[in-house]
């Protein structure tokens, strides 16, 4: 096919991996059509080559045909209004007061029942992680299923200001089962240079039992509900699944850091022509970090860190706004859920530099030598003085050291630009991410993208 032909553009299935696999994307173009959507990345490639509007493309890319009974009467950009232009940035739905939002829940199927879900009780803890652990996303193929700790959630949770009552479960009336979970966290999120409270939603999770029984929206709408009794009226998500409409489509990539492991378990597959001892040693890293004045985050770290991150959030298109409090929160490094290492001159003592990930393992599923994979994922990062290849870097080795089996990272920020020279390997893994009741004017790419949702 001829470069620049709308058929050569590669088609991509969308799928919220634990992991990801480290093989070419696959091509469902012929297939699944109707659960397609291309990525940024070929949008800008078309953008530079000057041939089509790229808002246009976007639109014409879109899975059009496919009907969705619960979004197309929510607040979201529709299909059909991508590639318009004419409407204008701003929230969709006409401004409401909290007196106007419905004081009772939405009903639920009979014998089910609302709870919340209180984090600070290890009995309901419990509950979450086994509903989660068994039931959360897994990848295209059933291999893989995210396994967040419970130390993991309560920090994901529980940020500074967070709503109790936007933790919502679904139980079974007669034995108080607890079936379905989802949640949300306020954030303060900037658009271009309009600020405002958000809500970030996430961990939407119903028991494979209960599946295609409409409890989704139920859940999306009581959630959407509790939101707007606290006067927010937007949110920001992301999905592996297409839904009206993306803001943008990002890309994990993968850096195997046990080679040997993510081979055994069908998490990656040996290169053509490559044995498994070229392969381990291809990987290989050094000992120690390489940055001089590289050490973990301190609490007397926090305002340099909360500085640097204000300012550098700034060039995204999309970036949240964080208070000391929620720096202090998200990035003082606590075990086995997020690790944050600055720079310290080694003259002057100033804070120049801070990279960090969290730790988020995955179940193997079906396999009796290794139950879990263990991977890190790239957090928030500020460089003034560093290279931001050497920063990763810096943060592969300690991550190998503490014998994590792969490092992923999504092509947002200014993450593209190591990509390839630390080996990380593109995946199949594709996430889209969603603004409820708010329009952008114009498509981002995921570089524009200054936001992580765990
Ligand atoms: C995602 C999940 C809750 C959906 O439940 P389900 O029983 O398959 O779907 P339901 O019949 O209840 O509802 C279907 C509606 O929910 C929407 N929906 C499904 N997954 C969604 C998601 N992740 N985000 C938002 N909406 C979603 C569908 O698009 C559909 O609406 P539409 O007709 O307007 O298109 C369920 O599949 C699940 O728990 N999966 C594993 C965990 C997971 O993937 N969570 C989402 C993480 S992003």
């Amino acid at each position: 096919m001829m470069p620049g032909s709308l058929e050569s553009i590669q088609y991509l299935v969308s799928s919220k991996e634990p992991c990801g696999i480290e093989t070419p994307s696959k091509d469902y173009s012929s297939t699944e059509v109707s659960s397609v959507v291309a990525t940024c990345e070929n949008v800008e490639h078309y953008k530079q080559m000057g041939r089509i509007d790229p808002s246009q493309l976007l639109h014409r890319m879109l899975p059009l045909d496919k009907k969705h009974s619960f979004w197309e009467t929510q607040p979201v950009e529709q299909y059909h209004d991508r590639g318009k232009n004419t409407e204008d940035e701003g929230p969709i739905a006409p401004l409401r007061s909290v007196a106007e939002v419905r004081t009772n829940p939405y009903k639920l199927p009979k014998h089910y029942e609302w709870c919340i879900c209180d984090l600070n009780c290890t009995h309901t803890m419990n509950e979450i992680f086994n509903l989660l652990s068994n039931h959360y996303v897994e990848d295209f193929e059933s291999m893989f299923r995210y396994n967040y700790s419970k130390d993991f959630l309560q920090w994901a949770l529980r940020p500074p200001g967070y709503f109790p009552s936007w933790h919502i479960g679904v139980r079974v009336e007669a034995t108080k089962r607890l079936v379905a979970f989802i949640t949300g966290i306020p954030v303060n999120m900037r658009l271009h240079s309009m600020c405002m409270p958000m809500a970030e939603v996430n961990f939407l999770c119903i028991h494979k039992k209960l599946r295609s029984k409409r409890l989704a929206p139920l859940l999306i709408k009581e959630l959407t509900r509790r939101v707007h009794l606290e006067n927010i009226w937007q949110a920001i998500y992301t999905a592996g699944i297409v839904l009206p409409t993306p803001l943008v489509t990002c890309q994990y990539w993968h850096r195997p850091l046990n080679s040997k492991k993510l081979i055994k378990v069908g998490f990656s597959q040996l290169g053509l022509g490559m044995t498994m001892g070229r392969t381990i040693k291809h990987y290989r890293l050094p000992q120690k970090t390489f940055t001089p004045g590289f050490r973990a985050m301190e609490r007397r770290d926090i305002s340099a860190v909360a500085r640097l991150l204000q300012q550098y959030l700034q060039q995204f298109v999309v970036a949240p706004e964080l208070s000391e409090a929620d720096v202090e929160h998200w990035l003082v490094p606590l075990n086995n859920v997020v690790n944050t290492y600055v720079i310290e001159d080694v003259e002057s003592h100033n804070i120049t530099d801070v990279c960090s990930f969290y730790t988020l393992p995955s179940t193997v599923l079906g396999d009796q030598r290794h139950t879990a994979l263990k991977a890190a994922y790239l957090f928030y990062n500020v460089t003034t003085k560093t290279p931001l290849s050497q920063l990763v870097n810096d943060l592969l080795i300690v991550a190998k050291q503490s014998e994590y089996d792969v490092f992923n990272v999504l092509d947002i920020m200014q993450n593209q630009s190591f990509l390839q020279e630390l080996k990380f390997k593109l995946g199949d893994g594709h996430l889209q991410y969603y603004l409820y009741n708010y329009r952008l004017k114009e498509p981002l790419s995921p570089g524009d993208l200054g936001v992580i949702l765990l």
